[in-house]
């Protein structure tokens, strides 16, 4: 069962060469078990700093940070993170790469019987099977993809069988269509596995078509603007995009994002400057 987490008045500032960065203030967050929430807004308004706390990587200055109940002080075997960048083993094989953690040294810690070692084998085949890698197992990453290479990341993800999943702008780097595929493979993931999944991105669509939740954040300081609710079904598919529930969402929240990261101001300035050079 995954561990909701619970974030109370949450601060982080950065200090160094003279100067304070205030990266997050006053953060309230509840997120529920199975929850799929979605966070997007303004490059620098602290979305990365607040998933690193969450995965234990980061220290917070200010507030609270529980996950089931429990201060997270560090990282844990319950939680995995994927970035946008694969950070595979070139050296390693696909299955290599999945069966190769940090947290299945955690788990070889505590394997006590031969069956342990077995089923760790059977569920690093069940996810490649379920990532479609099973032709791949033996090839090296600099032989796939950037999509395939991020479904291997996925897998090695998984493999702790961790209870939330917190991703990074994990399809940042990948093409419109292998995006596609890779949005509804994770929200297959998300049903099978029953993990809570903490997902930043800057792309509205992909927040929205797959979250049940998107919190927007703002910058200087970071903190939490707003919050929606997803208005779509729990099975999603691609047609919904052009929904026009889904598209007045879209359009609302990219309009705040604009609003809070000064952009419309900009926009004005210009107008003005172009305004100024005329008269
Ligand atoms: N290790 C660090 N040392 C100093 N400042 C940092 C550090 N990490 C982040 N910051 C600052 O904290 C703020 C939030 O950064 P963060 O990377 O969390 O933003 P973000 O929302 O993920 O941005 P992006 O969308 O560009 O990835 C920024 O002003 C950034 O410069
Ligand atoms: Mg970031």
């Amino acid at each position: 069962m995954a561990a909701p987490i619970s974030i109370r008045s949450l601060g982080k500032s950065f200090h160094g060469r003279g100067q304070s960065i205030e990266a997050l203030r006053g953060i309230d967050l509840e997120i529920a078990d199975n929850e799929f929430i979605t966070f997007v807004g303004a490059s620098g308004c602290g979305k990365s700093t607040l998933l690193r706390i969450i995965a234990g990587l980061e220290s917070h200055s200010s507030g609270q940070l529980q996950l089931d109940g429990q201060p997270i002080e560090g990282p844990g075997r319950e939680r995995a993170m994927v970035f946008q960048h694969y950070s595979l083993y070139p050296w390693l094989t696909v299955m290599q790469n999945i069966k190769f953690s940090r947290r299945l040294k955690v788990v070889a810690d505590t394997v006590r019987h031969d069956g342990d070692i077995e089923t760790a084998d059977g569920r690093a085949c069940a996810l490649l099977a379920l990532m479609g890698l099973e032709p791949f197992a033996d090839a090296y990453p600099s032989q796939l993809s950037g999509g395939m290479q991020q479904r291997v990341a996925i897998a090695r993800a998984l493999m702790g069988k961790p209870d939330i999943l917190l991703m990074d702008e994990p399809f940042g780097a990948l093409d419109a269509q292998t995006r596609e595929v890779m949005h509804d493979l994770i929200r297959h993931v998300h049903r099978l596995e029953k993990s809570t999944i903490v997902f930043v991105t800057h792309d509205v669509e992909e927040a929205i078509y797959l979250g049940t939740r998107v919190v927007l954040m703002a910058p200087r300081p970071g903190r939490i603007d707003s919050q929606y609710p997803v208005p779509l079904p729990a099975e999603r598919h691609q047609d919904m995009k052009l929904s026009p529930e889904f598209l007045a969402l879209k359009r609302d929240i990219l309009a705040r994002i604009r609003e809070t990261s000064g952009m419309r101001s900009e926009l004005e300035m210009l107008e003005k400057l172009s305004a100024g050079m005329r008269e």
